[in-house]
């Protein structure tokens, strides 16, 4: 279990002190899935960033199995928007990246890198370079890199919006196609009510400045698409959106 308890972050500038968070509260359950969703300049990278050590002024807890979170103990696995993979390294090299700052890579888990790489599809591009990938690809790579770490909490920060509609949606069923079989405690912060719908077991919505979560909502419709005819999902996009809205 993943909890988030009164976890604040104010920021410090010359323009004076911005509070991006105000006491938010969040609970992700082992292998569960919740979607944050939010408007833009609400908080929801701030949040992920102080969960993922790399943002290290905030007041509250973060607790991972009701210890407080700790990136040189827990292993985070962090996918953003841009990839970021190493541009001289391979897609094998950047694949195994979340493992090497520890140790040498064992042979288990050479072969489970293979593994996932594979279920990802990018089998035949393990020598490429970033360089040498369309945009889906290198979202491909990164993911395969946060599952190969085998994270103790995979945080998603608006992974799939850089790409375009087709893409976006076979990226979703791939990483839900993954994250099923692999089983890991997953945020995943989206803008868009659709992707929340499909990819969010829980749908946390976050509104304001400074940044607060107003509501978590259960999600009948997670994991399936073509919902559109059905009625319970105008509801639910509905709700959404009047909560995004702050009304
Ligand atoms: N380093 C920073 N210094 C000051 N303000 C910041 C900094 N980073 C982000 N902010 C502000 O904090 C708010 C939340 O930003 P962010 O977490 O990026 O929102 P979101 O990801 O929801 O779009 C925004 O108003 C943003 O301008
Ligand atoms: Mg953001």
């Amino acid at each position: 279990m993943i909890e988030v308890r009164n976890l604040s972050v104010t920021y410090s500038s010359f323009s004076g002190k911005f509070v991006a968070l105000d006491r938010v509260n969040l609970k992700v359950k082992k292998g569960g899935i919740v979607a944050v969703i939010g408007p833009s300049g609400c908080g929801k990278t701030t949040l992920l960033y102080a969960m993922a050590g790399i943002l290290k002024n905030y007041t509250g807890d973060v607790l991972i199995d009701n210890a407080p979170i700790n990136p040189s103990k827990h292993k985070i696995g962090l996918v953003l928007q841009d990839y970021g993979l190493l541009p001289w390294k391979t897609v094998m090299e950047n694949s195994l990246l979340g493992l090497r700052v520890k140790k040498r890579v064992t042979l288990k888990e050479k072969k489970y890198a293979e593994y996932i790489l594979s279920r990802m599809g990018l089998s035949h591009l393990t020598k490429r370079f970033p360089s040498e990938l369309s945009g889906g690809q290198k979202q491909r790579v990164a993911i395969a890199r946060a599952f190969i770490m085998k994270p103790d909490i995979l945080l998603m920060d608006e992974p799939f919006s850089a790409l375009d509609a087709i893409t976006r949606e076979e990226m979703q069923d791939l990483f839900l196609d993954v994250w099923k079989s692999e089983s890991v405690s997953t945020l995943f912060v989206t803008h868009s009510t659709d992707e929340a719908i499909y990819l969010g077991e829980n749908i946390a919505v976050m509104n304001g400045v400074p940044g607060k979560i107003v509501d978590v909502l259960e999600n009948p419709l997670f994991g399936l698409r073509d919902v559109e005819d059905r009625e319970v999902y105008w509801k639910l996009k509905s709700e959404l959106k009047k909560l995004i809205k702050g009304k």
